[in-house]
């Protein structure tokens, strides 16, 4: 069956500066805790760090060529703070700006509207050695570096992600030190939540202060979980869960304050001390949009053993990430979303990672990428049709890139890049999304 989307929908393809980039010493850029933490032996998969990555720094003008072979309307992209401040605040980078100009302006040219992500995890490592999040001043530097690009590009750029993901940032950071700065320390970890937040907050006004025209969002990534069964201890299981993955990110951007049980959730651990009188207010700054990276729904179950109190039952179909497909938790994710705010909605990320593998003809049949996508285009329209706000789709990812701690061996793409030779060549799935955005559906 075919679909048409509203006039006017969002087809875009997403990236982020680490990820992609490459050329880390190159022009001025200071080193990032993703620099850093990629040299403590085991943290990344393989020992793969960001240094070359898709060599994007150099390879810009052929790669917005390919998204323009895309047909896409929109490019997200991330700006790396320590190429803009190599220190994190005080002294400017010029060539870190002029960039960031080049790639702008080139879009433009091009037609392809440039969505700016402030922080895609790469924290100046400066900063680290001060705090880090962790540091109620790294909020304020936020802030400072957002204003500055803003007021560099903000008379091109039409949208402005400020946080991508801070459940990443915090949790995966600070809880399970899986990430950068690779830290084990919950009570911290909080501290760090709700600085990333203020930070967000500040940022937001920040960037409206300047003056530019253009929208201001965050981007979460939300889950969709369920309980595994209606017994009471499952069902408060899944309230914590939903507690830690969704509503302490959700319910504070959106004027809600941090949710009543997180001080029950938090017992313990910590008191919240480091909320100061009007933090709230500045973290529920208005925003023009919400975005939103889905990528995961599972059933939740109780489990005494895990001082936590649940248990994630493993996904009887995973992919490589460990995650299933599920595509109709898209649409109860942009439902639940829908429930808290009449903004605008983005997916600004959803996507799955295979072993692409290329055949001899040097060609990458990655149907089941499609089907992914096909999946969950579908159930963006359904939202539609039930009455969501929902406004653009930005696949996860424009091309392979450095997938943090699995590194380059989990391939998002919908180009496929040759690594030891920096190659790209179009998957099968980049052909059907390129049929996508120019039908404006599926045909
Ligand atoms: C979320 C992150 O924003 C992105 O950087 C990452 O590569 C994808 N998810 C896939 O895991």
């Amino acid at each position: 069956m075919s679909i048409r989307f509203p006039q006017g929908f969002v087809w875009g393809a997403a990236t982020a500066a680490y990820q992609i980039e490459g050329a880390v010493t190159e022009d001025g850029r200071g080193p990032s805790i993703w620099d850093e933490f990629c040299r403590h032996p085991g943290a990344v998969g393989r020992g793969d760090n960001g240094d070359i990555a898709c060599d994007h720094y150099h390879r810009w003008p052929s790669d917005l060529d390919l998204l323009e072979e895309l047909g896409v309307g929109a490019y997200r992209f991330s700006v790396a703070w320590s190429r803009i401040f190599p220190e994190g605040t005080g002294r400017v980078n010029p060539a870190g700006l002029d960039f960031y100009e080049r790639l702008v302006d080139s879009l433009l040219e091009r037609g392809i509207t440039p969505m700016v992500t402030l922080y895609h995890w790469d924290l100046p490592q400066a900063l680290q050695e001060t705090g880090g999040w962790a540091d109620r001043a790294t909020a304020e530097k936020f802030a400072d570096y957002s204003a500055r690009v803003a007021t560099r590009l903000g008379d091109r750029v039409e949208s402005w992600i400020t946080l991508n993901e801070p459940y990443c940032s915090a949790f995966v950071g600070y809880v399970e030190g899986r990430h950068a700065p690779g830290i084990v320390d919950e009570a911290t970890a909080v501290q760090v939540l709700h600085h990333l937040l203020l930070g967000h907050g500040l940022a937001t006004s920040a960037i409206r202060a300047t003056g530019v025209p253009g929208k201001v969002g965050v981007t979460l990534n939300l889950t969709s979980p369920h309980p595994a069964s209606s017994a009471p201890e499952d069902l408060a299981a899944y309230r914590r869960l939903d507690l830690y993955e969704n509503r302490m990110f959700l319910d504070p951007v959106l004027g809600r304050g941090y949710p009543a049980d997180a001080e029950e959730f938090y017992r313990g651990i910590t008191d919240f001390g480091f909320v100061q009188p009007g933090d709230l207010d500045v973290i529920a700054a208005p925003m023009d949009f919400l975005g939103v990276n889905y990528y995961e729904r599972h059933l939740v179950e109780a489990d005494p053993a895990n001082p936590r109190g649940w248990r994630r039952l493993p996904d009887p179909n995973p992919t490589i990430s460990g995650i299933g497909v599920h595509p109709e938790g898209l649409g109860e994710v942009l439902d639940r979303v829908s429930e808290y705010t009449d903004l605008p909605l983005m997916i600004t990320e959803t996507g799955i990672a295979l072993h692409d593998y290329v055949d001899p003809e040097r060609r990458i049949h990655d149907q089941e990428r499609i089907d992914f996508y096909d999946g969950h285009v579908r159930a963006a329209a359904d939202a539609i049709a039930r009455g969501v706000n929902l406004v653009g789709f930005f696949p996860w990812s424009f091309m392979d890139n450095f997938e943090w701690a699995w590194g380059y061996g989990h391939r998002f793409g919908l180009y496929y890049v040759d690594y030891a030779t920096q190659e790209r060549i179009p998957k099968d799935s980049a052909s059907w999304y390129a049929r996508v955005t120019r039908a404006n559906g599926l045909e």
